[in-house]
């Protein structure tokens, strides 16, 4: 027996059909509610909004939980691969060990990029920021793999996702050389998809590069902490791009844009640049001052949904403690910020009553920075690894027999009807 809500407008009531998914909020099934009641429902933000179905991702906010096809991150962390953990937000299952060799082999195989896309990147003046060669470089990606675009076709839509998931180490490190001056490096088969992409990033033709199982295991753990994360920001942005039929590249590279901002996954360089201002922990005090003062806000807290301790954060706690020890930095003051300042926030009644909690950002920053990345690079790497989440669910859309094209309404305040006064009577 299906649950119904009622609405009363005006007099008149109207029974609105509640929802249930496996787990989380009923959703209230408001549809059909413009067409009989001729009004709409108001959420800007989407803090109220399902605006989708989807089998891909859960977080319960307030238990500090995420899951992936069901599996809690930190399972996935501990004991899986990056491409693992793609095949599964993909497939929606856990690869055997024969479809996990084929995958890894599919992805391995994709991540040389057209010859003629090297010469795309010269066309940026050399301080761009990676983010912007990234949106650039990426939404062409459609002007070179024409034969992967028609997003009817379900086999070219899986091509899409494996170059997409193949190809992004490849962009993002020649972004990053193209940066900093020096030559970009080629692909190799024989590393594994982390080791390859810190090859192609920091290796150099003048020396020998040997990889670091430390720092490997670290970069392939950052990536499966960002793969994906519902329906944030730049996830809707990439299924309301997808939602006009726009091709796989160009959804991508408008997440990617989505992305840079600070509330979103800018805010691991912010963080990282916040901590750096802060400087010592004798100016910890002074700092949350202004936060509580309203200044500015603490960068690296705080979520939309998680009004728990991020799920992430925590992982990416171990990981940077275990980076600074392999490099030798465990004494880096940045950390010592970082974690006092945690510690402040966590007692003060300003963060606590706000329910405000350390996310992912906190600490990647500090990880990142000790790995040699630039704080320029910071938002590319989360890119490179959301891909596979935002592929997923551009994926999962098409394959919604409901899919419709995304079109939301407004509440409009502007001007009434009026009469154009010529420019000389004004
Ligand atoms: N520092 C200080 N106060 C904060 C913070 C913060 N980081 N975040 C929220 N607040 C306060 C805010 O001032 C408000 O207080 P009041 O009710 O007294 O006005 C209250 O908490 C609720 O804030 P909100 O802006 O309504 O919350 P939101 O859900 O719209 O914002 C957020 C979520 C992530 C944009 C916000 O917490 C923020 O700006 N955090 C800093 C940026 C950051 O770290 N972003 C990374 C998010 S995790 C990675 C990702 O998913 O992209």
């Amino acid at each position: 027996m299906a649950d119904y809500a009622s609405l009363s407008i005006g007099g008149k009531s109207y029974d609105l059909q509640v929802i249930k998914g496996t787990t989380g909020p009923d959703v209230v099934d408001v549809r059909k509610l413009y067409g009989d009641a001729d009004v709409f429902t108001y959420d800007p933000g989407f803090t109220s909004t399902a605006s989708c179905e989807s089998k891909i991702t859960y977080i319960d906010g307030d238990a500090g939980v995420l899951l992936h096809r069901g599996y809690p991150i930190e399972q996935l962390a501990e004991n899986s691969s990056f491409l693992e953990v793609c095949y599964l937000l993909l497939n929606g299952e856990l690869p055997s060990a024969s479809e996990f060799a084929d995958f890894e082999k599919t992805i391995t195989y994709h991540t040389m990029l057209h010859a003629q896309f090297d010469r795309f990147f010269t066309g940026f003046r050399s301080d761009a920021h990676p983010m912007a060669i990234m949106t650039g470089a990426v939404g062409a990606l459609s002007a070179f793999y024409h034969d992967s675009i028609n997003v009817d076709d379900p086999k070219q839509r899986e091509i899409s996702a494996h170059r997409l998931i193949a190809k992004m180490p490849t962009i993002a490190a020649r972004a990053f050389k193209y940066s900093v001056g020096q030559p970009f490096v080629s692909p190799r088969n024989d590393h594994s998809y982390a080791e390859n992409f810190l090859r192609m990033a920091f290796s150099v033709p003048a020396e020998d590069w040997k990889p670091n199982p430390v720092l490997t295991r670290a970069m392939d753990r950052i990536f499966i902490l960002h793969a994906d994360h519902e329906q944030n920001a730049s996830t809707s942005t990439v299924r309301l791009a997808g939602s006009s039929g726009a091709n796989p590249f160009a959804c991508i590279a408008a997440g990617i844009a989505c992305l840079w901002g600070p509330s979103h996954g800018g805010a691991n360089e912010e963080a990282l640049m916040m901590l750096q201002e802060i400087g010592s922990v004798e100016n910890i005090p002074d700092y949350v001052q202004g936060v509580k003062d309203r200044k500015y806000r603490l960068m690296g807290f705080g979520h939309r949904v998680y009004k728990n301790f991020d799920p992430r954060a925590k992982v990416m706690q171990k990981t940077c403690h275990e980076v600074l020890a392999e490099i030798g930095d465990s004494d880096d003051p940045l950390l010592k910020v970082a974690m006092e300042l945690e510690k402040v926030a966590l007692n003060d009644p300003y963060f606590v009553d706000r329910k405000l909690y350390p996310n992912i950002d906190f600490y990647s920053g500090i990880t990142l920075k000790a790995m040699g990345f630039p704080t320029t690079m910071f938002t590319v790497l989360f890119a490179l690894a959301r891909t596979v989440g935002w592929i997923s669910q551009w994926k999962e859309m098409f394959e919604d027999p409901q899919r419709k094209i995304g079109r939301p309404r407004q509440l409009y305040t502007g001007a009434l009807k009026r009469d154009y006064v010529p420019l000389e009577n004004r």
